[in-house]
């Protein structure tokens, strides 16, 4: 499949060289992401990321009739979840399910978490397994966001908007732009884009945080 978005390119990095001189960092690729959040799941379980009920809260809608969803949850019924592993840059998910099968795939702060390179080859993918008319529900982190800042001030950069954070994985910074045109060169219509923000006051370390994320809903034709 070829991806269609063109993206600042990136070459090897080793993490484990210090992030010391160097301002802009390499990039090790899929196989390495998957070390580092299988060690990231090791070391925090299922305890780091809150349930923030955003399917209910932001979604309900898209939900109100019986619905084939591409996601997971640990207390999944086996007569009515199939649970897979795939590495969704790299393998093709209609090894895993029927094409065109799928009412909703919801995208949580997951593409954010690999390279802008790979992101039209998995949104090619999520196409394929998405019946016409069916929507992705996107939600992840938006340029100017904190933790963006936080990682630029440290040198933290692989490539433009793309950081790796302390315990070795990855995040990009979605703008608005960037984002739609990714879904769109991937054929797919645009329903809903906006950037929403929060500050954050974290008392005890004295410091105010600017939060940005961006929530989107995408729609294949
Ligand atoms: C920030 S976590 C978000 C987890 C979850 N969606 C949530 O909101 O709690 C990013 C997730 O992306 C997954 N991920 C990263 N690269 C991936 C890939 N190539 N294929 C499948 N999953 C990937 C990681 O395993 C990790 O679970």
């Amino acid at each position: 499949m070829a991806a269609a978005i063109s993206v600042t390119p990136l070459v090897p990095y080793n993490r484990k060289r210090r992030p010391s001189a160097v301002k802009l960092r390499c990039y090790n690729g899929v196989e390495e992401d998957r070390k580092q959040w299988e060690k990231f799941y090791k070391r925090h379980q299922n305890k780091f990321f809150k349930d923030r009920h955003y399917l209910e809260k932001d979604w309900g809608h898209y939900f109100c009739h019986p619905k084939v969803l591409l996601e997971s949850h640990p207390n999944f019924r086996k007569d009515q979840i199939n649970v897979f592993v795939c590495n969704i840059a790299e393998e093709n998910l209609c090894d895993h399910i029927m094409p065109a099968s799928v009412d909703i795939v919801t995208l949580v702060f997951t593409l954010s978490a690999v390279s802008p390179e790979k992101m039209p080859i998995i949104i090619q993918n999520l196409g394929l397994v998405l019946k016409p008319n069916g929507h992705v529900l996107f939600r992840d982190y938006a340029i100017g966001d904190y933790a963006q800042t936080m990682l630029m001030n440290k040198n933290q950069v692989i490539s433009e908007n793309f950081y790796f954070r302390g315990d070795g994985t990855c995040s990009y910074y979605f703008s608005e732009d960037f984002l739609s045109r990714l879904f769109e060169r991937a054929g797919f219509v645009v329903v809903d884009v906006n950037t929403y923000n929060k500050e954050i006051i974290n008392r005890a370390r004295n410091i105010t945080m600017q939060r940005r994320w961006i929530r989107a809903v995408f729609r294949r034709p």
